[in-house]
């Protein structure tokens, strides 16, 4: 059977500067490089972003390989550490400019529409010493006049803008459960800096009408949604999958696209005291500034339950999780390897929520895929990755995307984590994602046997199942 995808569907991949470029000629350090600094050891193998996959240096070579791989769409980010000198007043990194300038022309001159992110977990690291990072309101604006500086430089080509990628990561990561550096544990914080990234995020929308002069100009947010659902028909297993859902999805994305906090989860803040502080002015440029696009990263579904012990128990810091367990579901499909549950109907429940819920937005799937350790295993003789597993994972969520299409959800791309194998944070080098194998001590890089399924399904616009 064939499943023909809408015309002009964006077959992509994505991928972020911190994870692809390398730190070459980079003037500031972000927060990752900062961390790889003081802490090596808290990277897989103590292999930091210091080179990456070399993008810096061989973006022509790498942008020819995914162009083989059928891509018509690529997402990376544009560095704050790199495009600019000084924060304060974001003077121009002339390096940095012309990098992203040529990166820009050269995916055009391939045929590849860029995708451009600002924010991918790359806080300037001198920015969160001196004002605590997304805690202050200070570098919220800061932020804007970074976003306006890549609105003017390189609008005129770039009509697809994304102001952060899971900016959940940020408050999750940074501020609850210590998987980013400086691994703070502080509910109230992390609620505060929820909101500020969303203020960041509206404020740099409001820029972006105010300075584009790009006809075909879009700008959005990219959001890792992961539906969470209940482990029974409980309604202390319901109660809790709702919490959740309010927090780890709804908390971006009704101000995002509604422009304004659930009031159910307004509400539980404020009686729990950790609600953020916000003035009436900023609330009216959430409430005026909602984005045109919609980015949805999705690689696994949340089970919950209610929570073992009440949610009155004492404790003395507020943590989300005070309303619901993780559920480890009796049967369910896994990458064992990765640990994340396979389920890709998610797909088809967020198409539907998107439409039901949000507006129908147009949106496409930002980031999907499958992070797979010791891929060298699968090489064969001719050193082709032989994932046929990946190309399974990719038809199984492409189906389920379909349905979702056919149902009239306006999902208008499918990008997959990653084109070329890049570096991923902590985990460093560990899980493989791309199209494209990267040996990370040649940097040769070779087109996975998927890379090569997926031009055929790009090229058609159409998936064999
Ligand atoms: C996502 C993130 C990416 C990449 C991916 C796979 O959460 O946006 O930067 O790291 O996970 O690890």
């Amino acid at each position: 059977m064939n499943l023909q995808f809408p015309n002009g569907f964006s077959w992509g991949a994505a991928t972020s500067g911190p994870q692809s470029e390398g730190r070459f000629n980079k003037k500031h350090a972000n927060v990752f490089d900062h961390w790889f600094e003081v802490e090596p050891e808290s990277f897989h193998n103590q292999v930091g972003p210091d080179v990456a996959s070399n993008f810096y240096n061989s973006y022509k070579e790498d942008i020819k390989l995914m162009k083989e791989v059928g891509l018509n769409s690529v997402r990376t980010s544009i560095q704050w550490t790199r495009l600019i000198n000084d924060f304060e007043t974001a003077t121009l990194n002339q390096d940095g400019v012309d990098f992203y300038n040529n990166v820009i022309d050269e995916l055009l001159a391939n045929d590849i529409k860029p995708f451009i992110n600002l924010h991918h977990f790359d806080l300037p690291v001198e920015l969160y010493d001196k004002y605590g990072g997304w805690e202050s309101k200070h570098v919220v604006d800061l932020f804007v006049k970074f976003a306006e500086q890549c609105f003017k430089l390189f609008g005129d080509r770039v009509s697809e803008w994304f102001t952060h990628n899971e900016p959940m990561v940020v408050v999750d990561g940074q501020y609850l459960y210590q998987f980013h550096y400086p691994k703070v544990v502080d509910g109230k914080k992390a609620v505060q800096v929820a909101f500020n990234l969303q203020l960041a995020s509206s404020k740099a929308v409001a820029k972006f009408k105010e300075v584009n002069t790009n006809p075909d100009g879009r700008i959005g947010i990219i959001l890792n949604l992961t539906p969470s659902y209940p482990a029974s028909d409980d309604p202390a297993d319901q109660k809790a999958a709702n919490f959740a859902n309010l927090w780890f999805n709804q908390i971006f994305l009704d101000p995002s696209i509604l422009g304004e906090y659930p009031a159910e989860l307004v509400e539980i803040l404020e009686n729990d005291g950790v609600l953020f502080e916000a003035t009436k002015e900023e609330l009216a440029i959430i409430k005026e500034n909602t984005i045109d696009i919609l980015g949805v990263n999705f690689y696994h579904p949340h089970r919950v339950k209610q929570p073992d012990v009440s949610p009155d128990s004492l404790r003395f810091n507020w943590m989300p999780v005070k309303y619901f367990d993780n559920y480890d579901m009796p049967g369910r499909r896994m990458n064992i390897d990765r640990g994340w549950e396979i389920y890709p109907k998610a797909l088809y429940d967020i198409a539907i929520n998107v439409k039901e819920n949000y507006g129908n937005i147009a949106w496409f799937v930002a980031e999907n895929g499958m992070g797979v350790s010791n891929e060298e295993l699968f090489q064969d003789e001719t050193g082709v990755v032989q994932d046929d597993y990946r190309i399974n994972f990719i038809k199984e969520h492409l189906t389920e995307l379909h349905k979702g299409i056919e149902e009239g959800s306006n999902c208008i791309g499918y990008h997959l984590w990653t084109p070329i194998d890049c570096w991923s944070w902590s985990n460093a080098y560990k899980n493989r994602y791309g199209f494209i194998a990267n040996n990370i001590h040649t940097q040769v890089k070779t087109i996975k046997k998927s890379g090569h399924w997926f031009k055929g399904v790009a090229d058609n616009n159409t998936l064999e199942i």
